[in-house]
């Protein structure tokens, strides 16, 4: 039986998706050796109701190296960092001599715009992309109490898309614990365990993301670590975020926000069983449709091709069982994936130059969560006459 990792009690698994690739671990053509495998299912602690993988992804194995995700490959995502620096700027960092400290800065949008205001920043990325004070290094309480002996306490501790990545959570918590100021606060945004059921966006579900957080299980994780649930908030990126604010317990009064929130939880049930098993059936039909669909196509003699090689994709293709016999290419603006080949499914990466010399006839949005971003840079395919081809809430052509 698998123990939750936030308090270990028992964890009730409700969805298997099998063996699964690494969702990043793009290969060359060529390449013989073994893809690395691991079970990819997902379950919910009967004590803290954290959803979470019931497998982890060994460290050793994950490419934070080379890793091929930018985050400022979308403009919409660059303006969506920018203003949420902003908005730091002028509440949590705004008194004297602030100091801002990132988990996770990938390629450093958050991180540059406040450095730009000339506010003291540093962050913690193992995979050394961003330029500027970035300590090469995992954030946790030894290399949270290195910084605090030299720069002090920090007023914001910030993550994006990082924390529901650490199975190890409760180290960043006593990271922040021990780097924050007495009125400090930890902020994190990670997808929504709510809107992933709501949409059906089961292609959330990947090793990068161990955990799926709701208002109720980060309230009972900050509890556990001497902090309190202050605030939440909506964000419309990436099919639908909560960004969570935590401060030290008995420190601020939560917004009305955090109750509006814990009482929309409890009132659609969304941790009771019979919505978890009811979100897995609903995948199941997914998974039959969109095989379905691509299939009659294909026989019918329409070129297709995927868009966007995302790490979501990887959970799509490899759940459903669809290679290049049903998406011969799958284009991607990011030049580290194109002329390589998806993780398991071995579909080519080409570049979105590809996409229209010439246009296929149906396209699959694998990138859903830029829809309108891509369908906008691409309006000429639609014109053409092709079509999107989107299974998210369900399989839809538009
Ligand atoms: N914040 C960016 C965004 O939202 O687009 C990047 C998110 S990316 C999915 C997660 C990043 O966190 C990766 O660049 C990874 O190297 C980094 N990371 C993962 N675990 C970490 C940890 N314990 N401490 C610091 N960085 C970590
Ligand atoms: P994400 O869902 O993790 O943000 O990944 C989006 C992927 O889609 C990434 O590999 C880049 C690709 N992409 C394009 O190819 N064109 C675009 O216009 C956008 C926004 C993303
Ligand atoms: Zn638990």
């Amino acid at each position: 039986m698998s123990r939750c990792r936030v308090c270990s009690a028992a964890v009730r698994e409700f969805l298997d998706f099998g063996r699964q690739p690494l969702s990043s671990a793009f290969r060359s053509p060529g390449e013989t050796a073994e893809e690395f495998r691991f079970r990819l299912a997902v379950g919910i602690c009967e004590s803290c109701t954290m959803v979470q993988l019931l497998e982890e992804v060994p460290q050793a194995r994950r490419a934070h190296q080379g890793y091929p995700y930018h985050s400022s490959g979308s403009v919409v995502m660059r303006e969506h960092f920018e203003r949420t620096a902003r908005r730091l700027l002028s509440t949590e960092l705004s008194g004297g001599d602030p100091l801002f400290v990132e988990i996770g800065c990938n390629d450093g949008v958050v991180l540059g715009t406040v450095a730009a205001a000339g506010v003291r920043q540093l962050a913690f990325e193992p995979s050394g992309e961003a330029a500027g004070r970035v300590h090469r290094a995992f954030f946790d309480a030894a290399s949270a109490r290195e910084v605090r002996a030299a720069e002090g306490p920090a007023d914001v501790v910030y993550a994006a898309n990082t924390l529901c990545d650490v199975a190890d959570i409760a180290a960043v918590l006593q990271g922040a614990e021990v780097l924050l100021a007495p009125d400090g606060v930890l902020v994190f945004e990670d997808p929504y365990l709510g809107e992933i059921i709501e949409r059906t966006s089961f292609d959330q579900i990947y090793d990068e993301h161990f955990y799926y957080f709701t208002a109720r299980s980060v309230l009972a994780m900050a509890r556990r670590s001497g902090f309190d649930l202050v605030d939440v908030e909506h964000l419309p990126v990436h099919g639908g975020q909560i960004r969570y604010t935590l401060a030290r317990a008995g420190r601020r009064p939560p917004t009305a926000a955090v109750a509006e929130l814990l009482a929309e939880e409890e009132a659609r049930r969304l941790t009771a069983p019979e919505t978890l098993d009811g979100f897995a059936a609903t995948v199941g039909t997914i998974r039959t449709d969109l095989v379905k669909l691509l299939g009659r196509l294909t026989e019918e003699g329409h070129r297709l091709v995927g868009y966007g090689a995302t790490a979501k994709s990887s959970t799509v293709l490899n759940y459903c069982g669809i290679g290049p016999e049903l998406v011969p290419v799958v284009c991607d603006s990011t030049p580290s994936k194109q002329g390589r080949l998806t993780p398991g499914a071995g579909i080519p990466v080409v570049p979105p130059q590809a996409f229209s010399a010439p246009y296929p006839d149906y396209a699959v949005l694998f990138a859903w969560n830029h829809a309108e971003e891509i369908m906008a840079k691409e309006r000429a395919f639609r014109e053409a006459g092709g079509r999107w081809i989107l299974y998210v809430p369900d399989v839809h052509i538009v």
